[in-house]
């Protein structure tokens, strides 16, 4: 959602550079591009909805310039146009922003009664508005940030340029993330270190409320009273930075295939010396219970694990959507660990919720895919999962990696609460280290999945359902579906049906359910067999040996209850992708989604 990239150097072109960045900030999710670059004294912005290949071809391939900035914009607010895409310009001031200035209706108000006026609908063409006023109120860059940043209310990290200081460009962050990159005569800015890896690996990170000043050889960083910062320079080792799609048609299938090896890769430190290396997992016995926060995948990672804590080791366990932890009584005290959940790390929700947390003191944990992202920073304790990179904007990989370490992690406290026995975990941890050969047909099984998905691409809605773990898993199922195919899916619990949803069901109208659980198995086949007789189609992932010539019945493999929710998704996760895929959707950029969702 939204990137931001910036660039100065003394001696090299910084357009392939900033085009670049953007390319690779790509995969966040955008509508519109721009960029605002310095020519023979002048600044030349050039805009355009859609992608940035666009907006390359729109550049002058002769042009040079030593200093720009440029972004990728997620509409909040006004439509994917050229005149609401960023850089906006206002007077001496151009800047591009990510994330979202709450107030700037009260703000916009004050500036038209200061005679300013407004080609856009955005809120952020006031932030820049508020800067000029600023600065030709004060005619100082510290008295203007600091003034800024006392009167905007929501989350930003803006990148200015100044028409009378063109050898700095300007930043400030709160909420959203932002790093600067530093090289050899080059210092660049961008949302996510990973855009400009190409470039450098060191790098520093703003907190809220800090600013900055960046020169092609100086990065000066200072709080909000303007008092200069001694920052620590980061570096950051990445060995898996492929980001190529290799022979796949798209990042999706290629994540979806990489599970063979993330799923293990997450979890081998902590299982390849039996139960001894359980024991590098944090000791949750001393809190009294657990509240796991997250968004979207993440969250239905969260649900597994809530199941998984409960019933194995009877560890009370509260689950909340971070978009609506901070607005209720969440019980919280210093006894109940908080557990975040995220792939990027920068998820807006999970991060105030987060904050939240912390700013009462209580113990946090992360589990996070994106490593020095800012949730990574902000936690007490980071567990990270190696998924690796993932680019397709539907999860997959990233929420397999959170559940296998969310079960470690629950086989860990089982045994030092005594809730499960030593051969219990032994043989998880068997099964664990022969993942990959559980998991291989059902990946490779494509004949099957790309037939139902036949069946299913032409229809308006379906339903996903399931009872206890397999409820959980249907609920990502669905969302899988739905974010790509574009298909209305829903997911419920298999026994809820009839209390009003059961009058959707209509002749041909597909159901799709996983019965793994025996004790709860006869009655989810019960509850299939009540939309059958209104026409459903079924499809049934299953581990036993059910048999109904009415249903088509799809065989997973048997294995323990930490293994079921990979053996079941994956399935679901195929299903989705041959979906789309023959819809012809836009499967690694699902329209209106951004990877990462860095606004609440
Ligand atoms: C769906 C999906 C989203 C994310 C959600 C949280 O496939 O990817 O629902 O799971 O936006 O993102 P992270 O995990 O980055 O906090």
């Amino acid at each position: 959602m939204c990137g931001i990239v910036g660039a100065v150097s003394c001696d090299r072109n910084i357009l392939p550079i900033l085009i670049t960045g953007l390319k690779n900030l790509e995969y966040r999710g955008y509508d519109s591009a721009g960029i605002a670059y310095l020519k023979n004294n002048k600044i030349n912005i050039f805009k355009t909805s859609g992608k940035v290949s666009k907006l390359e071809n729109k550049l002058n391939k002769s042009d040079y310039s030593n200093i720009g900035i440029a972004h990728t914009r997620w509409a909040t607010h006004g439509k994917a146009n050229n005149v609401n895409a960023h850089p906006h310009r206002v007077n001496h001031v151009t800047i591009v922003h990510n994330g979202i200035i709450e107030n700037y209706e009260e703000i916009k108000e004050m500036l038209r009664e200061e005679n300013y006026s407004f080609k856009s609908s955005t809120d952020t063409e006031v932030a820049c508005a508020l800067l000029n006023y600023y600065l030709e109120k004060f005619n100082d860059i510290d008295k203007t940030i600091k003034a800024f940043i006392s009167k905007v209310i929501g989350s930003y990290a803006i990148l200015i340029f100044i028409d009378n200081d063109l050898d700095n460009l300007y930043v400030i962050k709160k909420e959203s993330p932002l790093v600067i990159g530093v090289s050899n005569n080059i210092n660049i800015i961008s949302s996510d270190i990973r855009a400009i890896l190409k470039y450098t690996n060191k790098y520093y990170i703003l907190d809220d409320f800090e600013y900055a000043k960046v020169s092609s050889n100086e990065v000066i960083i200072k709080n909000s009273n303007g008092d200069v910062l001694n920052k620590e320079l980061h570096t950051i080792n990445i060995k898996d930075n492929d980001n190529s799609k290799g022979h796949y048609k798209h990042f999706m299938l290629k994540e979806i295939m990489e599970q063979k090896d993330t799923i293990y890769k997450t979890i081998e430190s902590y299982i390849k010396d039996g139960i001894t290396s359980l024991k590098a997992l944090p000791d949750l016995t001393k809190y009294k219970d657990i509240t796991i926060v997250g968004c979207g995948t993440a969250y239905h990672a969260c649900l597994v694990a809530k199941y998984l804590f409960e019933e194995v080791t009877n560890m009370r366990c509260n689950v909340y959507l971070a978009s609506e932890f901070r607005y209720q009584n969440n019980f919280l005290s210093k006894d109940t660990l908080t557990i975040f959940i995220s792939q990027s790390g920068e998820t807006a929700d999970t991060i105030a919720a987060l904050k939240l947390v912390k700013s009462k003191n209580y113990p946090t944990l992360g589990i996070v895919n994106v490593e020095n992202s800012t949730m990574s920073y902000l936690v007490d304790t980071c567990l990270y999962t190696k998924a690796g990179c993932e680019i397709a904007v539907a999860s997959t990989k990233a929420y397999t990696a959170q559940v296998a370490l969310l079960s470690v992690l629950v086989l860990s406290h089982g045994l030092r609460n005594k809730s499960i026995s030593k051969e219990k975990v032994l043989k998880v941890i068997d099964e664990f280290n022969n993942i990959e050969k559980l998991i291989t047909p059902l990946l490779n099984n494509r004949k099957i999945w790309k037939s139902i998905a036949k069946n299913i691409y032409k229809e308006e809605d379906i339903f996903y359902i399931g009872r206890g773990l397999d409820y959980y898993l249907s609920m990502e199922g669905a969302l899988k579906l739905k974010e790509i195919s574009y298909i209305h899916s829903e997911a419920y619990a298999a026994g809820e049906l009839k209390h009003g949803t059961i009058s959707l069901i209509k002749k041909n109208t597909p159901v799709i359910s996983s019965a793994t659980n025996p004790n709860l198995n006869l009655k989810t086949i019960s509850n299939l067999k009540e939309v059958l007789a209104r026409g459903a189609i079924i499809y049934l992932l299953c581990d036993d040996n059910y048999k109904d010539d009415n249903f088509t019945i799809i065989n997973i493999p048997k294995a323990s209850l930490f293994i079921k929710p990979i053996l079941v998704i994956i399935p679901y996760q195929l299903i989705a992708y041959y979906t789309a895929n023959l819809k012809g959707t836009d499967i690694d950029k699902p329209k209106n989604l951004a990877k990462s969702v860095t606004v609440e």
